[in-house]
């Protein structure tokens, strides 16, 4: 089977068109999760639709799923693969308080309704449920994990963690960049870099 490759997009968004989407998220009603707040499609759906569908980078019919997500701590590795949610674009709206973070893609990736890798931490999601381990201890059903530890200059971005917690992962880190945009298949397991900013904002789209 074939994954989609990754693609980052320059220039998917202008900065009016960040600002319109900015103003859609602060002026909408949110729920938290425990380690990720999200501001769900649902109210505000029609609005940011129009200015997405404004760009000729995104193809607004294919949407299946679209949140606001904003965060202040770097998340878990995770993949979002659901029967209809097939493919990730992640726009960046906004980063505060310091330097832009990055979006670790790894090469590895699982055939199978999403999850979150917690590490040690206990955490119940109701979406991408919750394992308490690293990737590699959960075993042959990921696809394409080394035997090796993480490389060095991968783990440069996720010295959050102890190295060993990303045993097995290689992989591609991309800026956090508003404006742009990085597509990627949903199978692949995917996390946050450290964070030197204090809060980053960004609009997650699932396609079909
Ligand atoms: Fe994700």
């Amino acid at each position: 089977m074939s994954l989609v490759e990754d693609k980052y997009i320059e220039n998917v968004l202008t900065t009016e068109q960040l600002s319109r989407l900015i103003e859609i998220y602060n002026n909408a009603g949110d729920y938290k999760t425990e380690a990720m707040k999200k501001v769900t499609g649902s109210k505000n759906l029609k609005s940011t639709l129009e200015v997405l569908d404004e760009s000729e980078h995104i193809d607004v019919n294919k949407i299946e799923v679209c949140h606001y997500y904003c965060h202040k701590t770097p998340y878990y590795p995770h993949t979002d693969y659901h029967y209809k949610e097939k493919e990730n674009l992640v726009l960046p709206l906004q980063v505060t308080g310091g330097p832009n973070p990055y979006l670790i893609i790894f090469d590895q990736w699982y055939n199978n309704d999403g999850k979150t890798w917690t590490f040690k931490d206990n955490h119940k999601f109701k979406v991408n449920k919750s394992v308490k381990c690293r990737p590699f201890d959960f075993g042959e059903d990921i696809h394409e994990l080394t035997d090796q530890e993480i490389p060095e200059r991968l783990y440069d971005y996720l010295n959050h963690w102890p190295r060993k917690y990303w045993f097995g992962l290689t992989g591609t880190p991309y800026e956090f960049r508003p404006g742009n945009g990085i597509q990627f298949d949903s199978k692949k397991i995917h996390a946050t870099s450290r964070m030197y900013c204090q809060e980053k904002l960004g609009l997650t789209i699932r396609y079909c």
